[in-house]
């Protein structure tokens, strides 16, 4: 698969199927993530890969309502980083953005895998922090949940989520958020 393919197959599937998951599997992940461009390399992304079926199930616990579909997920990517782990760009900060782009990577990484990786934000960070021991000053910025499309939706979805799967929410036109030499406002 090239990457423009895995771009257009990426979806965020919420009707999913077990997949089993190996060291060899979290190993690939990790090492996409490894390779993103950071600023001056400072590399200031964290993941916590929870596959444990005890440990999941005390996920579920953390989860918002809406997103009881990834209790068909079989691992959590806890994605988490600090603004001191990154550059301070004269008040630009870059840790998220570069926390961002190593996920992106992951997440492109597992699309071309065959697996679904749909991040969330839709999850109590307090409770994610205490199940799995991430200190206090951390940010957990997302959760990439990861499993497999199941074509049969699962009766955990709502109508709206039912309808997501089907097509892929709308997305701007280009020129809403393109611009060509110099911006132009509306
Ligand atoms: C930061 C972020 C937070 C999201 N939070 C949730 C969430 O809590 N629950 C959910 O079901 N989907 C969540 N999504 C998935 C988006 O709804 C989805 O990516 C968007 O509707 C576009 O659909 P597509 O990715 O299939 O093209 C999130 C995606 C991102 C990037």
């Amino acid at each position: 698969m090239d990457v423009k393919e895995a771009i257009q197959k990426r979806r965020a599937y919420r009707s999913l199927d077990p997949v089993k998951i190996t060291e060899e599997l979290v190993r690939d992940l990790a090492e996409s993530a490894q390779l993103t461009p950071s600023c001056f390399n400072n590399q200031p992304w964290r993941f916590v890969f929870v596959y444990d079926p005890e440990v999941l199930k005390q996920m579920h616990e953390a989860l918002s309502q809406g997103n009881e579909w990834i209790h068909y997920a079989s691992m959590i990517v806890v994605v988490f980083t600090k603004k001191e782990l990154d550059c301070d760009v004269k008040g630009r900060e870059y840790y998220l953005f570069d926390t961002g782009m190593a996920t992106a990577h992951m997440i492109l990484r597992a699309t071309e895998l065959g697996l679904v990786a749909h991040p969330i934000a839709g999850f109590h960070e307090d409770k994610v922090k205490e199940i799995l021991r991430i200190p206090e000053e951390m940010t957990v910025i997302t959760l990439v949940n990861i499993g497999e499309r199941r074509e049969e939706l699962r009766s955990v979805l709502s109508e709206k989520q039912r309808e997501w799967e089907r097509e892929r929410p709308e997305r701007l036109p280009l020129e809403k958020f393109v611009y060509i030499n110099a911006y132009q406002e509306e």
